[in-house]
C-alpha cells in the first residue's frame, strides 16, 4: 500500500536500559505465596528488573535514549521532536517527554507523552510513521519507559510477579520514499468494552521496592495498584494478537514466509509462542526477552529490538513484524523493513 508521501521512515539508533536491581523469582518466593517453577511454567519469567528508590520513569527513558542517539551518532541537537510511551509517568503532568527533554540538554522542539500501556511503543511507532510522511519532523526520539514496580501491589501474587521496569528507544529519520526498506504501515485497534479487565486506579502508591523484601509492602490505603483478570486477558490477547498480525499481512500485502523476525510485547512466553505458531514462524525467529525482565509494558517492544539488533542478528532488508496487546483493550502492529547497517 503506498502512502503517496515523498517521505519514509527509518529506524536509525536503537537503545535500551535497564535498571540494576535484579529480582529473581526465587526472592520473590519469599514476599508473596509462589515459587520460581509456577512463574516460569505458567509465564517463561525468570527475573525481572527494578528502578531504585531515587530513580523515576524520566530516568530509565534518559538512558535508553542516550544509547540510541549514540547508536545513530546523533546529538539532542538534531533531533525535531520526542515522544515518550509511558503509563507510569513521572508526575501526572509535565509530561515525562518534556522532563527527558530536558535531562537530555534539549530545549524548544516539543515534546509529549503517549498512553497506551503496553501497545504504546507499538502506537507510537504508527503516530511518528504518520508525522513523518506528511514532513512535519525529520527526525524523532521515540521510547517506551515503565517504572511498572511502582503501580503494583507486591502483596497480590496474581500480577506482582509479572511486571518489572525498563526503557528502550528509537531514533526514526525521515528519507525519500523511494529509499529501499523502513516502516511499510502499522495496524491498530482498541476495545474500551476490555477496559475492566486490567486497569490501575488514579494515584500512585508510591512504594518503591528497597534491598530489604519487606519494603515491598504498601504503606498507605487506596493505593493504585494493577488490578488484572490474568485468564480473561490471556485469552482475548491470544486471539486479537493473531488477528492483528493477519491483518498486517494482508492489508501491506506481505506473506507469512516473508517475516523474518517476530518482535512482541514481552507479557507471556505462552503468548507469543501462540502468535508465532499462528504465522507458521521457528521459535528461534521470535525475540524473547520476557525471561529476562517480564513485562516491562510500553518499553517490551523497543526493549526487544534492542536485544536482537545488540545481538547483530538483524540483517538490512529483513522484515520485522512488531505487535502489542495492552490494557483498553489496545493493541496493534507494525511491519519494519529492517534499513540499519
Ligand atoms: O501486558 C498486558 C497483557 N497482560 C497479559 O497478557 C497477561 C495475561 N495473562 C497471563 O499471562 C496468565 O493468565 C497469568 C500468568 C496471569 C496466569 O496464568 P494462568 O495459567 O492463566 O493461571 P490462572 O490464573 O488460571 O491460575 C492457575 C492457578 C490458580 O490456582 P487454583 O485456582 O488452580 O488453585 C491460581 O490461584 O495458579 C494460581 N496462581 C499462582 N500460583 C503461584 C496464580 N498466580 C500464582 C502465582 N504463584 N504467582
Amino acid at each position: 500500500m503506498s502512502s503517496g508521501s515523498p517521505f519514509s521512515s527509518h529506524i536509525v539508533g536503537v537503545g535500551g536500559y535497564l535498571p540494576e536491581r535484579i529480582l529473581s523469582n526465587d526472592e520473590l518466593s519469599t514476599m508473596v505465596e509462589t515459587s520460581d517453577e509456577w512463574i516460569r511454567e505458567r509465564t517463561g519469567i525468570r527475573q525481572r528488573h527494578i528502578i531504585a528508590k531515587d530513580q523515576h520513569t524520566s530516568d530509565l527513558a534518559t538512558e535508553a535514549a542516550k544509547q540510541a542517539l549514540d547508536d545513530a551518532g546523533l546529538t539532542i541537537d538534531d533531533i525535531d521532536a520526542i515522544i515518550v510511551a509511558t503509563t507510569t509517568p513521572d508526575l501526572i503532568f509535565p509530561s515525562t517527554a518534556s522532563i527527558v527533554q530536558y535531562k537530555l540538554g534539549g530545549k524548544d522542539f516539543p515534546a509529549w507523552d503517549i498512553q497506551a500501556v503496553c501497545s504504546g511503543f507499538v502506537y507510537g511507532l504508527a503516530q511518528v510513521d504518520g508525522m513523518i510522511r506528511g514532513g512535519m519532523f525529520e527526525r524523532i526520539l521515540l521510547i517506551g519507559a515503565e517504572s511498572m514496580s511502582r503501580i503494583l501491589d507486591w502483596q497480590d501474587r496474581l500480577t506482582c510477579v509479572l511486571f518489572g521496569d525498563g526503557a528502550g528507544a528509537v531514533v526514526l529519520e525521515a528519507r525519500a520514499s523511494d529509499a529501499p526498506n523502513g516502516v511499510i504501515g502499522s495496524v491498530l485497534h482498541c476495545d474500551g468494552s476490555y477496559r475492566h479487565l486490567l486497569m490501575a486506579q488514579h494515584s500512585y502508591s508510591g512504594s518503591v521496592p528497597g534491598e530489604d523484601p519487606t519494603d515491598f509492602q504498601l504503606d498507605s490505603a487506596g493505593v493504585a495498584a494493577i488490578e488484572m483478570k490474568g485468564n480473561e486477558v490471556f485469552r482475548v490477547a491470544v486471539t486479537k494478537l493473531g488477528e492483528v498480525v493477519g491483518e498486517a499481512l494482508e492489508r501491506y500485502g506481505v506473506e507469512q514466509s516473508e517475516i523474518d523476525w517476530l518482535v512482541p510485547h514481552q507479557a507471556n512466553i505462552r503468548i507469543l509462542k501462540a502468535t508465532a505458531k499462528k504465522l507458521k514462524m521457528n521459535q528461534n525467529q521470535m525475540v524473547v526477552t520476557v525471561n529476562h525482565h517480564a513485562n516491562t509494558s510500553a518499553a517490551s517492544v523497543p526493549l526487544a529490538l534492542n536485544h536482537i539488533y545488540r545481538e547483530g542478528k538483524l540483517k538490512q532488508g529483513q522484515l520485522l513484524l512488531l505487535e502489542a496487546f495492552a490494557s483498553g483493550f489496545a493493541w496493534g502492529a507494525n511491519l519494519v523493513r529492517w534499513s540499519k547497517g
